[in-house]
């Protein structure tokens, strides 16, 4: 394959969306990876309609979709509507060209041998389940006074399942310690260090930490995050990072510009030890 496009956070964003799928197109890349906070929100409407037009225009521009999924994807949801429906790479479909890959996942993709680990912590989190309960007494209110119809308000705005627990993140890496060329992830590590980031408070940091050990383990020499909605590049050891923007309604720093938010990664990654585990 030639090139692949990584893009940071989508969050449902179908305009944002479908002008990346035109970028997939015109860099040339029949793949394109989203770091997460795509955007999984198939509990609602428009959740649904989401995924059905980006699988739509990415059926038309012949690019397949693959996501991790961040803090802001309900992942549960994916297991229990599309745990059975395994690609032959393991990665969910989710639709014809919407790829699903879990925790710990594991592929090769023109000899670059490839893991993703999603989930992070969300700093929003009590502004979500205060929004929650909100709803909660309305759906409460309603189911008194009248249609006896009563919508599931927990779990709708914020997910249990965002972070990877630390058995978790031990399990996937004790069921397969084989090293990575490239790394993928929603939440930095933590020794990777921004010129901006609002999402370092101490409740962020034992995320990071599990991606730490991911990285000490599996020892990449590039890693790609989403989720700080900012980009940068810092060298932790052997590992590049390179942290992707957001879509532009969630993009904060004055200077943002729409290309922060993609990165085109030519395949074999790196060029030469591809070639040489060829040859081997
Ligand atoms: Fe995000
Ligand atoms: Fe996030």
């Amino acid at each position: 394959m030639g090139s692949l496009l990584l893009t940071g956070d989508l969050h449902g964003n179908t305009t944002h969306a479908v002008d990346l799928l035109r970028v997939a197109q015109r860099e040339d890349c029949a793949k394109m990876f989203v770091l997460g906070d795509f955007g999984a929100w198939e509990h609602t409407p428009a959740g649904k309609r989401y995924f059905d037009v980006v699988d739509r225009v990415a059926r038309k521009k012949q690019v397949r979709v693959y996501f991790l999924d961040g803090n802001h994807d309900k992942s549960s949801l994916l297991y229990e509507r599309y745990g059975d429906a395994l690609d032959d790479e393991g990665f969910l479909i989710c639709r014809k060209n919407i790829r699903y890959a879990p925790r710990g996942h594991r592929w090769t993709w023109a000899g670059t041998r490839f893991a993703a680990f999603g989930g992070a912590y969300s700093v929003d989190k009590a502004w979500r389940l205060a929004a929650e309960a909100v709803r909660e007494q309305k759906a409460e209110r309603r189911r008194q006074f009248g249609s006896g119809r009563r919508p599931a308000t927990a779990g709708t705005l914020w997910f249990p399942e965002e972070q990877m627990t630390d058995a978790e993140c031990d399990a996937l890496l004790a069921a397969d310690p084989a090293p990575v060329d490239v790394l993928l992830t929603h939440d930095k590590p933590r020794a990777a260090d921004p010129a901006w980031n609002r999402k370092n408070l101490p409740e962020c940091l034992p995320n990071q930490d599990r991606i730490q050990r991911a990285v000490e383990a599996l020892r990449p020499r590039l890693l790609l995050h989403g989720h700080l909605h900012f980009r940068y590049t810092d060298q932790i050891g052997d590992t590049r990072v390179e942290g992707l923007g957001a879509d532009p309604d969630a993009s904060h720093p004055h200077d943002y510009e729409s290309s922060d938010s993609w990165l085109v990664l030519p395949l074999p990654f790196p060029p030469e030890a591809a070639a040489e585990r060829e040859i081997a």
